[in-house]
């Protein structure tokens, strides 16, 4: 029997890699009693009535700054936001200005998109507020790996045994990363897959297999999370063409057909419909596409409340 622990392990949701198997279980518990609230024609709790919370992005987001933004009021914290492209940031005030500034209006919590790995930590590092990572460049993105295997769990129950693949531009997703240890915690096995250029050369390292086959990738899990080219952050050409991409790497309805097995597709957004996954298969009854961002607000009210009871 799996124990579930009463709190979290740290007072800041920095990635993955630093919370504990225990703190992912309390996150899934708390987030399905969330669930049920936003579900309800009155979707507001009062938990979070005297704390205020200031989200700073420094990057662009849609999905992860709504849901942040709606998590946040349905437990009724007080809100700022903060976009680095209408800031000062642009006059070229340093990251530690910037928040202590914001600090001083009294913010307790701060959750933070920054195109730099680490930006979070250094943050952790020098303010006492508690620091949530919404996407760190290429480092970790935990609340959309929680989000994921929050719904992988709804569709397939415990993780633990189930094979789960990973598919596309490994290299450049926070995704992945965040994914892998997440689901390692959960006892879960993974798979990356996707052209040699666009994997890492010691992924292995970290316990998952890799393979640039994608039929037998797909043929062999129970659940494959789709990857977003990240065309901004590809410096150099990784591959021939997209044409070329979606044709050895893309997930379309025909490859789903052919295989002996039904598994579940998913994708953290945005999509690139046509490149790393067809219209007929993001809109299809595979796809689990839309229930994770509907469970993704229920996770991060999970997140938000577990972790202002660490102040
Ligand atoms: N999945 C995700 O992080 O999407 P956004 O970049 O729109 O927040």
């Amino acid at each position: 029997m799996t124990t579930i622990v009463q709190n979290l392990s740290t007072k800041h949701l920095l990635g993955i890699k630093y919370i504990t198997a225990a703190d992912i279980r309390l996150i899934f518990e708390t987030a399905k009693s969330f669930k049920e609230v936003i579900n309800r024609p009155i979707k507001k709790v009062p938990s979070l009535r005297d704390v205020t919370i200031a989200n700073l992005f420094f990057e662009n987001s849609t999905r992860t700054r709504i849901s942040f933004e709606l998590a946040e009021k349905r437990l009724s914290a007080d809100i700022v936001n903060f976009s680095a492209s209408s800031s000062s940031v642009k006059k070229g005030e340093t990251l530690l200005d910037t928040v202590n500034n914001i600090l001083s209006m009294k913010v307790d919590m701060v959750v933070m998109r920054h195109p730099a790995p680490g930006a979070p930590q250094f943050l952790a590092d020098h303010i006492d507020a508690n620091i949530i990572n919404a996407g760190d460049g290429t480092h970790e993105h935990p609340t959309q790996a929680l989000l994921d295997a929050f719904s992988m769990q709804e569709q397939i129950g415990d993780l633990a045994g189930k094979k789960i693949a990973i598919l596309g531009d490994i290299t450049h997703s926070r995704v992945a990363l965040s994914n892998i240890f997440c689901l390692q915690k959960l006892g879960a096995e993974v798979k990356v897959c996707g052209p040699p250029t666009l994997i890492p050369k010691h992924i292995n390292q970290l316990g998952v297999s890799v393979s640039h086959d994608i039929r037998e990738t797909l043929q062999w899990c129970d659940v494959a999370n789709v990857l977003r080219i990240q065309l901004e952050r590809q410096d150099i050409q990784y591959f021939p063409s997209l044409r070329e991409y979606a044709q050895y790497f893309g997930i379309n309805r025909k490859l789903l057909d052919s295989l002996n097995k039904e598994i579940v597709v998913m994708h953290p957004g945005p999509i690139n419909r046509g490149v790393e996954i067809t219209s007929d298969v993001a809109d299809s009854d595979h796809s689990i596409i839309l229930q994770q961002v509907e469970n993704g607000v229920a996770v991060r009210m999970a997140v938000l409340y577990l972790l202002a009871g660490k102040r």
